[in-house]
């Protein structure tokens, strides 16, 4: 399967397997970008909170700017795709400690809204005057109430409790498992001497894969075109090379770019190493 690269885009600042990633504004980038493409999104963009990688801005002009790459999204998105946002927590003076920032775009984002699901990722920060913070939102939307993509049967969860108690005859349970729920359970990709993840890159904000890994499996299908505009270290095109989508990414900072090129081209090879292996094995 060959890297995306659409004619209205300029040439890729690298490609790895079946995934491309360009460096630039993403709001640039998907304006140029050709209506109802895009099977999938999946993103996480600045909280505006004060990270490396963000531009300070008022939380007005933040809402602002959130609303504007939301509409691009919804116009490259396909009619029938899917977008998943991943957003953290504000503080609003005088009104709240931590809002969801998706309770604030409520009324500008026109995707319709399927489910939110709570990924509590483990250990964190401890606070006094609260309870300590240990979940975020993924949010899930489609364009269609009722035509999109749900592979529920590619990520069905194998523990379950009992496997072979029946009902007249039949087994009760799916023997691939139970439905996951909508509160998921991943670590946190952690940093630091002797705890630092395996999955770890140098940038601060990735995501574990375990999360997007099922995102990808249950909403796209394969050779599906994916796109994360917020791209980072380039997790959302790790889940695409591993399970056979098409992954576009744009990333503003040139050493996230390098980054990602780094880990995408490493699992490429990885892959292909692997593919090798067993064609020999199987004497193909
Ligand atoms: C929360 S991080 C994404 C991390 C990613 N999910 C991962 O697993 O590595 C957001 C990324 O968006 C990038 N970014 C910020 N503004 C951008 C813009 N206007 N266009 C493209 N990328 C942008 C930042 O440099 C940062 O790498």
């Amino acid at each position: 399967m060959h890297a995306p690269t659409p004619p209205e885009l300029d040439k890729p600042s690298f490609t790895a397997g079946s995934t491309a990633v360009w460096a630039g504004d993403c709001v640039e980038l998907l304006r140029r970008m050709r209506p109802s493409s895009v099977d999938l999104v999946v993103t996480s963009p600045p909280y505006n909170i004060g990270k490396e990688y963000e531009r300070p801005m008022s939380i007005v002009a933040y809402l602002d700017w959130c609303e504007v790459w939301i509409r691009e999204l919804y116009r490259v998105v396909k009619p029938n795709g899917t977008f998943w946002l991943n957003l953290g927590y504000l503080e609003l003076e005088g009104r709240a400690k931590a809002i969801p920032i998706p309770y604030l775009l409520w009324q500008r984002n026109p995707f319709y809204l399927i489910q939110e699901v709570v990924w509590q990722y483990g250990a964190g920060v401890s606070a006094r005057t609260s309870y300590s913070p240990r979940n975020e939102k993924f949010l899930w939307y489609t364009k269609s109430p009722d035509t999109y993509t749900f592979n529920l049967d590619a990520v069905r969860d194998p523990d379950v409790k009992y496997p072979n108690q029946k009902k007249n005859g039949k087994l009760k349970c799916n023997p691939l498992g139970k439905n996951p729920g909508d509160v998921w359970y991943f670590p946190k990709v952690t940093s630091g001497e002797n705890r630092s993840s395996k999955e770890r890159t140098p940038h601060p904000a990735q995501f574990p894969i375990a999360v997007i890994d099922r995102i990808v499996k249950a909403s796209s299908n394969t050779g599906d075109l994916v796109l994360d505009p917020f791209v980072g270290s380039g997790s959302t095109l790790e889940a695409c090379l591993l399970n056979g989508r098409r992954g576009m990414g744009f990333e503003i900072k040139p050493e996230y770019v390098t980054v990602a090129s780094q880990r995408l081209l490493g699992v490429q090879r990885r892959i292909e190493a692997e593919k090798g292996q067993l064609e020999l094995a199987l004497g193909v």
